[in-house]
């Protein structure tokens, strides 16, 4: 066998670059298909939700590991409502059972956890639990959680619209600000956009932090979305150039 040169070394994996740039990402999950998964099983669609639930669950807590610092997920669409109030009901119950349980979880874990979304067409007891949750966890620095519940950016976007009429200085970025108030939770630019469940669209999430978001679809249904397949996705990530509009710094010269 001839003499070759010797092998450049393996590239770290995604989350290690992640890690070593000390960036860490914003990755925000549409975790949809919990319903097929349930269907295809012969189980109710509340089956799926809390299918879904573990998922979210397994996903979070390692995040932190993987290089991600802000993790958004899509727990309950504004337009959810449409549903029947039974499935609704079921999802607003696994929420605040979540809460319920893993706050103190998350304070151990240096979890800061937020909600954005819409808080007054809430059950009351979730409305606290939030708020206790937000409290309890509010010096967490390994990771920001944010569940969107009763979420909607297109809401979000006019409301704020409506607040910065007031504002003096007018810039995207202080209109960020403004955005950033309307749910709270704040609003950060996100780096990758997760869709699980096979369809490819946006579903009124997120428009604005998503601006030069990266996407990526996923078929897999969101109750069997692994820690693997998070690993997978932050690596082809890492793949992908992000020039935002500029020139790919190969050709800039
Ligand atoms: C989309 O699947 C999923 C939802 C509408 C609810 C998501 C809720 C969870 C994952 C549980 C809450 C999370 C935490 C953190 C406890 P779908 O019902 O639209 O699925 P389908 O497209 O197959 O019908």
């Amino acid at each position: 066998m001839p003499a070759s040169r010797p092998l450049a070394p393996a590239p770290a994996p995604a989350s290690e670059r992640a890690r070593s740039a000390g960036q860490g990402l914003h990755v925000a999950i549409i975790s949809d298909g919990n319903g097929r998964w349930a269907s295809s099983r012969g189980l109710p669609r509340s089956a799926g939700h809390r299918a879904g639930a573990e998922a979210a669950r397994r996903i979070i807590e390692a995040s932190p590991r993987v290089g991600i610092h802000t993790l958004t997920l899509f727990a309950l669409s504004s337009a959810n409502w449409k549903r029947p109030a039974a499935e609704v009901n079921a999802i607003l119950r696994l929420l605040h059972e979540y809460l319920l349980t893993e706050t103190a979880h998350c304070v151990e874990q240096g979890v800061r956890l937020s909600v954005i979304g819409r808080r007054d067409r809430v059950p009351a007891a979730l409305r606290q639990a939030i708020a206790d949750s937000e409290a309890a966890t509010a010096r967490g620095t390994r990771l920001h959680l944010r569940l969107a519940i009763d979420y909607s950016a297109r809401d979000a976007i006019f409301h704020a619209a409506c607040r910065f009429y007031k504002v003096t200085e007018l810039s995207p970025e202080s209109f960020s600000r403004v955005l950033a108030e309307v749910y709270r939770g704040g609003s950060t630019e996100v780096d990758l956009l997760i869709r699980t469940g096979g369809e490819q669209r946006l579903s009124d999430f997120l428009l604005w932090e998503c601006a030069f978001a990266e996407f990526l679809f996923v078929r897999k249904a969101w109750p069997d979305f692994t820690v693997a397949d998070l690993e997978a996705a932050l690596e082809e990530f890492a793949h992908r150039e992000r020039t935002r509009g500029a020139l790919p710094d190969a050709l800039a010269g």
